[in-house]
């Protein structure tokens, strides 16, 4: 029988997988797909590197077209990372029809709807279930196991570092830079870890989920974002006390056709699944109105859980292959992406205010969120241990963002606060 043949680009830590599972588990696939499948060549920056598996040194290559203009090779699977050359290289390879398999979130984040597009008109299949979440399998979940429902709401833990950090915080009491450190020491953050911390690797995972979860072109660029940087032990001693922790949310939800998708650390109640998604794990809670309440755990990244993600798009590349129907179905996004404004976002606010510690201060606070239409649910005061001050802890009722930002611009003039210390979104 004739082998399928594969193009990998990259041998990293997800490459590597790809090749362990590949060559493995290769009964198992060929019975799934319906062909041997070969990994033909292997893109890598170094050939000479030292490698944790064996590879015979015919395989490697540090030119990236010894392999797209391979007339070989079947698909490619692109696991180097890197946006620029790498989208010129995918579209090289739909271009002479050869199909896609990427664990890419930023690619697809920022140019996923040209990719498609391009993909569509040359009758190829694109798959990157690995993007988002890595093992586990919840892009094919909102394409396929979710087809019949209208999704209202998508609550993802999506950044496995983040989580680690705030999950070690909250147990251990550690504060933010101490857990960053141990956290790059044991590889799970970059040396530069700015896109896991402040929200970004989370919003680009958001934006490819808001768009299959409610069929528009969410852009990456639609999605408010803010990290975990000024999150500290305060704030989550706080939050326990109350009975929540904070954790690294992406949050997409659409009421009558409007959508907002937003990466922000929220207090989640302990009651909710969660609040109890603890290290590197990730999960995605996901409501749809027929459903209802739906969540989706597992390891979001790493080598063999994020190399499950990519031989199974593989195995049904091949599988579409020999069924004939590679390219004929594509997502198409069918809705009219309109976003919320300010006054339709709504949530539950928790807000930790320093202020004088003086008879009518408390009802001057409560005036302003009177006078903003914005209700309590609960309002606690204590003395600060370590000046005069006192510290007001307010847990909102649902308000519109525009609402909140009105009362913090008037605390931010009013001489009792001294200082807004956090404000968080408060869910569960
Ligand atoms: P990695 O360990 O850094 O591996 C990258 C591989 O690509 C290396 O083999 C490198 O070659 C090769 N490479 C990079 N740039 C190249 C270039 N310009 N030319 C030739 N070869 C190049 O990365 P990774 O962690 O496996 O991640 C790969 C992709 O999967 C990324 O898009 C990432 O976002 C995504 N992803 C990763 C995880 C995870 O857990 N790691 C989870 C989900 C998604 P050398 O080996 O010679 O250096
Ligand atoms: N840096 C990412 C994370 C890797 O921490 O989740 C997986 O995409």
């Amino acid at each position: 029988m004739k082998p399928y043949k594969v193009g990998l680009l990259g041998l990293g830590t997800v490459g590597t997988g790809v090749v362990r599972i590949v060559e493995g588990h290769q009964h198992h696939l060929m019975s799934q797909s319906g062909s041997p499948i070969e990994i033909s060549k292997i893109l890598v920056k170094d050939k000479s590197k030292a490698r944790s598996i064996s590879i015979s040194e015919e395989k490697l290559t540090e030119n990236p077209w010894d392999i797209i203009e391979n007339p070989d090779i079947d698909v490619i699977i692109e696991v180097m990372g890197g946006i620029d050359q790498t989208k010129e290289l995918i579209l090289a390879a739909l271009e002479r029809g050869k199909h896609i398999v990427t664990a890419n979130k930023d690619l697809m984040a920022l140019h996923g709807p040209e990719i498609l597009l391009k993909a569509a008109e040359h009758g190829c299949d694109v798959m990157y279930e690995a993007s988002v979440a890595g093992g586990i399998p919840i892009i094919r979940t909102l394409i396929e196991g979710f087809s019949s429902d209208r999704i209202t709401k998508i609550m993802g833990i999506v950044n496995g570092t983040t989580n680690y950090i705030l999950s070690k915080m909250s147990q251990e009491g550690a504060a933010y830079d101490d857990v960053l450190k141990e956290a790059q020491q044991l590889g799970y953050a970059e040396s530069d870890p700015t896109s896991d911390v402040e929200g970004f690797d989370a919003a680009r995972k958001m934006t490819i989920l808001g768009t299959l979860g409610f069929h528009a072109n969410i852009a990456l660029s639609d999605v408010s974002v803010k990290g975990i940087s000024k999150v500290s032990k305060e704030d989550i001693a706080y939050g326990k006390k109350l009975g929540y922790e904070v954790k690294l949310l992406g949050i997409a939800e659409r009421q009558d056709e409007h959508i907002s998708i937003s990466v922000q650390p929220t207090m989640v109640k302990q009651s909710h699944p969660l609040a109890a998604v603890n290290g590197v794990f990730n999960a995605v809670y996901i409501y749809g109105e027929a459903v209802g309440e739906t969540m989706f755990y597992g390891p979001g990244a790493g080598e063999m859980p994020t190399a499950t993600s990519v031989v199974a798009d593989l195995v049904a590349v091949v599988r579409n292959s020999n069924l004939g129907i590679n390219g004929r179905r594509g997502f198409v996004p069918y809705q009219e992406k309109k976003l919320k404004t300010d006054e339709q976002i709504a949530s539950k606010n928790f807000i930790l205010l320093h202020v004088e510690d003086k008879a009518g201060v408390l009802a001057q606070i409560t005036q302003v969120f009177a006078e903003h239409e914005v209700s309590l649910e609960s309002v606690l005061q204590h003395p600060n241990q370590t000046n005069p001050l006192a510290e007001i802890i307010i847990i909102t009722h649902d308000a519109n963002k525009a609402s909140m930002n009105k009362v913090l611009k008037q605390f931010e003039s009013m001489g009792a606060v001294h200082a807004i210390k956090s404000v968080y979104r408060v869910e569960g």
